[in-house]
């Protein structure tokens, strides 16, 4: 695939990672790109660069426009290997680039993965003159790591965005009105709720600060760029980083012998009579980086465990400990479990959702060996009674 003229003088040189299944745990069914752009001004300037596996790629696609040891500036709005792990590759072409990043936490994070290069840190508000064209920093911190910056280029109405408002969707078309859109907003709130939820707080600065902007294209470091659809992908990140809910409920279980899962489906038949919409997971055939994309917007988490030689079952524990790292707010949540003589896992299951800060819905769901038809009445009634107190 060539590079491609996203705005006059401006061109994505990206990789697309066609593979790629897991990114750090999270599962990444339509693949991946890693997203560079290459401003041909009077200064060369190259921001982002890719994987380090794809920085043939990289240099092949900058080649067809200009010779990469041209590169005056590169770039770096973030320090993660996804995006920088070709620099040294660029440097070999172009010794004397000099590497912008944002102050202190850019340049010590590049330092301390590649070594000394020309480095110049810059920091919230700084800018940078290419010629025609001129670089704006806006620094993003812990929106993911801290030493995330955005660059916005005014003359072209362009936001380099990096990680925010990307997603993992490997395509042969660069622009949002060339792909479904249903598709991008559902790979960009995957992307969210998997990797941006804990920083919420940041994110929604981050939003409002781009609403201050005039902006005819948002390109981020994964994905597809957005040109179209602007106006939508902003009200999901207004409404996802200010923790909208849409009054649904998450059952989330594994299961031995069939009776925590007995006690899972009556739970969720009961928020359906309730006309609550329910999502069931059963861990042993679901990933917990796609529950968690339900999870970014569901009321109710309901989390079920049998339990084995003394603990919850491993899977269960893994969800949790995925779902308390990624810190969602304000959810009500409720515990279950089947056991036969000790049944510590449904304590366990509720102490970690209490650590998530969750307020419970109900007391938690024991019940020895099978349940019994009376009792799952009760948890019918138990379950539609929580929901209409809320
Ligand atoms: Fe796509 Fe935080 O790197």
């Amino acid at each position: 695939m060539n590079a491609v003229e996203i705005k006059k003088g401006i061109y994505w040189v990206g990789a697309i990672d066609w593979s790629l299944r897991s990114f750090h745990g999270y599962t990444t069914q339509r693949g991946s790109t890693y997203n560079a752009y290459l401003i041909i001004d009077e200064k060369i300037t190259l921001v982002d660069t890719v994987k380090e596996a794809f920085a043939p790629e990289l240099l092949a696609r900058i080649s067809q426009i200009i010779d990469p040891a041209k590169i005056d500036y590169l770039v770096a709005n973030h320090v993660e290997m996804d995006h920088s792990g070709s620099i040294p590759a660029i440097m070999k072409v172009a010794p004397n680039a000099t590497i912008i990043a944002s102050a202190p936490h850019g340049v010590n994070g590049l330092k301390a993965h590649f070594g000394d290069y020309n480095y110049q840190g810059v920091k919230a508000g700084d800018s940078l003159s290419l010629g025609a064209n001129t670089l704006h920093f806006v620094t993003t911190p812990m929106l993911h790591w801290p030493d995330n910056m955005v660059s916005y280029c005014p003359e072209q109405k362009l936001l380099f965005s990096n990680d925010a408002f990307g997603q993992h969707y490997a395509s042969s078309v660069r622009f949002d009105d060339e792909a479904p859109l249903a598709d991008l907003l559902a790979e960009a709130k995957k992307y969210y709720a998997n990797i941006v939820m804990p920083y919420s707080a940041q994110a929604n600065g981050a939003y409002k600060a781009v609403l201050g902007l005039d902006i005819d294209i948002i390109a981020p470091s994964h994905g597809i760029i957005w040109r179209s659809n602007i106006p939508d992908i902003l009200e999901k990140y207004r409404s996802w980083s200010s923790n909208e809910t849409d009054g649904s409920a998450v059952v989330v279980f594994d299961s031995m012998w069939h009776s925590t899962e007995t006690i899972a489906k009556t739970i969720a038949e009961a928020f359906q009579a309730a006309g609550v919409p329910v999502k069931f997971y059963d861990l042993k055939q679901s990933h917990i980086s796609d529950i968690i994309d339900e999870i970014l917007t569901t009321d109710y988490i309901v989390v079920g465990s049998p339990t084995l030689n003394n603990n919850m079952l491993p899977p269960v524990s893994a969800f949790l400990t995925y779902m308390k790292g990624l810190a969602p707010k304000k959810r009500k949540a409720l515990a279950f479990g089947s056991y036969g003589w000790s049944g510590q896992s449904i304590g366990q299951v509720e102490e970690q959702l209490l650590a998530c800060g969750f307020t419970l819905m109900a007391d938690s769901i024991r019940i020895k060996y099978r349940p019994t038809q009376e009792q799952l009445d009760n948890i019918t009634a138990t379950i539609i009674a929580a929901i209409g107190q809320k």
